[in-house]
Order: structure tokens, then C-alpha cells, then sequence
């Protein structure tokens, strides 16, 4: 009989285990892209027998999921409780994995406990050269502090057994990034500082703070959004065609981006970047508490950034990357929109002309859309009019039977199978950081507090300023 596969899921009575990871790796049972012999070995320090987690679970599956897919799920999962300041407690862990050929481990505990995890695992001999360790953001809150973390990973797990997180890359609009650019060659020639005049990129949230408020406040919307989610889209939409598909040809290219990243400092931090805070406001109609009434207590923790940031490298010289994202923004969107540059010469007069723009939404739908100049009808005798009219590729359409995914299904698939390209290396996360420190020490030098704006918001009157001194709007 051929061995199983394991998987050892930390932290799996928390928040993201119940409403990502369980219902994700349900969904992959469901359509039989679960190995065969897969069992799912769930670990926290809540007192739970296999019965009651197995309960647990059940909660967190689709009311409508077929009873008997539900029943197969199920029976792959058992519980060892597990306090992992208890060394002990590791080697009644490994009693339950016999098979170590095949080994996937996900953190989804606090950071602080990645340590200590980690020396457990390694001492109870889960981390030899079947096991392959996943870890969740955050990978600490500063260069120096991912620095500790992936020094503890690195005593043991190889780099090439380091799965970390960034659950962007496991957006289907995401990955549709590398597609677009790399399997069309209409838009290569373009990709450049000769054709593009800006990019921008918006992530809003209409949520609040969730019941987060203790991590949130100490990270801030820099550190929670940008550092990760919003660096890799960059990384992405700028980086060289890689030679292949595969992890070290994709990340080395991302990370040549995000090492170009022109560092915004002191010197340049009031030019460059834009801090907010919500307060009280209205959603869709509907009224909102301020952050600071969410969090209940004072803060100048920001809910909001915009930032200029520029890739300093012969593509991109001179390109301006405008980037904001928040909470109890006015809607749920993440946008990307490639600003081409105007006609060099317009033959028709004084008629506008709107430089053609690529809009790429990633949520709440997935699309992408060419908006492009084109003639109303009509005899107009001073001249042609001119409309601006979208392309539309109809992703929404064209897939309308695919289920839509959660990001983790991808990204569970591929670190039960071994595939690294969808995850965050090293250097790139090093890199993300000491771009992301220097902004946060720039705030600090020149004392740059949160500015109010009000909830529903796309961020404080400053982060229209950001573009509108470059005479760019934010794309609506
Ligand atoms: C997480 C952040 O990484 O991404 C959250 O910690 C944020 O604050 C979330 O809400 C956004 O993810 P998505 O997939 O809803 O855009």
C-alpha cells in the first residue's frame, strides 16, 4: 500500500482555518483533487478529541455540500492538542503522522509562536526531506523581525521547503497577471516608460476592523496591505518576461522589481506617501464608527496609505506607481489600471482625447477592459466625435461556469504537491520589508500623523493631492 500524505494544519481552530483553509480544502475533496490517502491532522491548544474538531469543521462546510462528500471530508481529519511552548506536546504530534515521505505543515498561529513551532517540529523529526512548511502572514512587523523568523525556518527547512504565504498570488486575477502579459504579444512592445505613463493600483475594503483590532493597530495599513498584497502586484505588472514558468525564474524576476523599488525616505516621505485614519462615516447609506471607536481606544495606527512609489530600473525610469488601499473605503474593489500615453498629435482639434487605460479588476469581479477612443455615429459637420469605449475580454462571461475560488484552494493544492512558484521567497519578502521600513522610519523622522477622512472615503483630500500635483486622477 502506498504511503498517505499528510497535512498538519496550526492554529486550526482559528479565524482562517475556519473560513479559509477547511472550506478550501473541501472544495478540493469535493472535485478529487485531494490525494487519495490524505489525512489532515489538525492542531491547536483548545481541548478538542477528533469528534468535536470534526464537528468544529463541519460548521465551516456549504450548508448545501453533498452529505456524502461531507462525510468522506470529515473522516480525513483528526486533532492533537498541542501548546507549543510544550516541546512534549510535539512528539504525541509526530505519533500521528507515521508516514513522513509526504509531509505538508501550515502555520497559521501568531507569529510569535513560529519559533518555538518550529524547534518542535524540527526535534520531533517533522521536518526532514518529506516536509515542506507553510507559514502565514505576518512574517514579522519589520525587516529585522522576518529576518528572526526566516533564520528559525531556515535551521529547518531548506528555502526550497519554504512555502510562505501571500494569498494574492492565489487569486485566479492574479495569476491571470503573468497570462495577460506573457502569453499575448500585443501588449509586451507597450509594457514601458515610452508607452505607459502611469500605473496605479487600488485595494478598498468596506470592512472595518473585524474583530482584529490587536494585530491591526499594530500594523497598520503599510505593514497589512502594502508590504505584501500590493508589492506583489507590483512585483508582477513590472517585472521581465521570466524564462520559464517555474519558482526560481518567476521569483528571481519579481525580485529584481522589488529591489528597483526607489526607496521613499525621509527626505521624500511627505512627497511620496499619504497616511489616513477613518473616522465616523457612512457605507452605502449605511452609518459606521470611526477607527479609533472600532478599536476602542486612541490610535494613530493608519487605515489608510496612498503612496507614489517609481521602479527605478530602464523599463520603468520615470513611470510613477500610485498605490492606496483601506478600510471602510467607500466599496470592495482591487483595480489595477496601465495608463498608456496620450497621442503624440490630435487631428481632431479641440475634441478630447482620453489616453487609452487597461483596467484590471480583481474584485469584486474578475475582468479586464482596454478602454480606447472611438467615433459616436452621427454627421457632425465640425469634425468627428469621439467616445471613449471599453474592450471588454468578458473574463466574467467567457468562465461563467467556473466556481469561483478562494485564493487558498490554489495555494493549499500546491503545497500538498510541491509547487512553489505561487509562494513569497525570501529575498523578496527581505526586500518588501526594507522598502516598507524606510517609509515607516520617514513617518517617524518627519512626526507624519494619520489624517482623518471620513469612513466611505477613498482616504483624506492629501491622497488626492498625491496624484492630482502630477495632474493624474485616481481612476473612479
Ligand atoms: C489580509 C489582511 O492579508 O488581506 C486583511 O490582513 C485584509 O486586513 C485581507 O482584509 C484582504 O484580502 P482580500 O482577499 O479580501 O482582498
Amino acid at each position: 500500500m502506498s504511503a498517505c500524505t499528510h497535512l498538519l494544519l496550526f492554529g486550526a481552530t482559528g479565524d482562517l482555518a475556519r473560513r479559509m483553509l477547511l472550506p478550501s480544502l473541501f472544495a478540493l475533496d469535493t472535485e478529487g483533487l485531494l490525494p487519495q490517502c490524505l489525512r489532515i491532522i489538525a492542531t491547536a491548544r483548545s481541548a478538542h478529541d477528533d469528534a468535536s474538531f470534526q464537528a468544529l469543521a463541519a460548521d465551516t462546510l456549504p450548508e448545501a455540500a453533498d452529505p456524502q462528500a461531507r462525510s468522506r471530508f470529515l473522516a480525513r481529519l483528526s486533532y492533537v492538542a498541542l501548546d507549543a511552548s510544550d516541546q512534549q506536546g510535539f512528539a504525541a504530534l509526530a505519533e500521528a503522522v507515521p508516514d513522513r515521505g509526504n509531509l505538508a505543515i501550515f502555520l497559521s498561529t501568531a507569529p510569535a509562536l513560529f519559533g518555538a513551532t518550529i524547534a518542535g517540529l524540527a526535534s520531533a523529526g517533522l521536518a526532514g526531506p518529506g516536509a515542506r512548511l507553510a507559514l502565514e502572514k505576518p512574517l514579522g512587523d519589520s525587516l529585522a523581525a522576518s529576518r528572526t523568523i526566516n533564520d528559525a525556518v531556515a535551521a529547518a527547512y531548506p528555502e526550497d521547503r519554504t512555502f510562505r504565504i501571500d494569498h494574492y498570488l492565489g487569486k485566479e486575477t492574479v495569476q491571470n497577471l503573468m497570462g495577460f502579459r506573457f502569453a499575448n504579444t500585443l501588449f509586451e512592445p507597450l509594457w514601458n516608460a515610452a508607452h505607459i505613463a502611469h500605473v496605479q493600483i487600488s485595494i478598498g475594503e468596506t470592512v472595518g476592523l473585524e474583530g482584529r483590532g490587536d494585530y491591526y493597530d499594530g500594523m497598520g495599513a503599510l505593514r497589512d496591505m502594502v508590504q505584501n498584497h500590493m508589492l506583489q502586484l507590483v512585483a508582477l505588472l513590472a517585472m521581465e518576461p521570466p524564462a520559464r514558468l517555474d519558482p526560481a525564474s518567476v521569483r528571481d524576476e519579481k525580485v529584481k522589481v522589488l529591489r528597483s523599488l526607489r526607496p521613499i525616505d525621509a527626505a521624500s516621505v511627505e512627497a511620496c506617501s499619504v497616511r489616513g485614519q477613518y473616522t465616523a462615516g457612512a457605507i452605502d447609506g449605511v452609518a459606521v464608527p470611526g477607527y479609533t471607536a472600532d478599536l476602542g481606544r486612541a490610535s494613530d495606527t493608519e487605515t489608510f496609505v496612498a503612496l507614489k512609489a517609481y521602479v527605478d530600473n530602464w523599463r520603468w525610469k520615470g513611470v510613477p506607481f500610485y498605490l492606496r488601499t483601506g478600510k471602510r473605503a467607500p466599496e470592495r474593489l482591487s483595480e489595477i489600471i496601465v495608463q498608456f500615453r496620450a497621442v503624440p498629435h490630435s487631428i481632431f482639434g479641440a475634441a478630447p482625447l482620453a489616453a487609452n487605460k487597461l483596467v484590471i479588476t480583481l474584485q469584486p469581479d474578475e475582468n479586464i477592459r482596454l478602454s480606447m477612443m472611438a467615433k459616436a455615429p452621427g454627421l457632425d459637420q465640425d469634425g468627428l466625435k469621439l467616445r471613449e469605449l471599453p474592450l471588454d475580454i468578458g473574463l466574467p462571461n467567457a468562465f461563467a461556469e467556473s466556481r469561483r475560488r478562494i485564493a487558498y484552494e490554489r495555494l493549499l493544492l500546491d503545497l500538498i504537491e510541491g509547487r512553489q512558484t505561487l509562494f513569497v521567497r525570501r529575498d523578496e519578502v527581505e526586500a518588501q520589508w526594507q522598502w516598507i521600513d524606510a517609509i515607516r522610519a520617514g513617518w517617524a523622522a518627519r512626526g507624519m500623523a494619520a489624517r482623518p477622512h471620513s469612513a466611505g472615503t477613498w482616504g483624506p483630500s492629501a491622497a488626492i493631492a498625491l496624484t492630482e500635483r502630477d495632474d493624474v486622477t485616481w481612476h473612479d
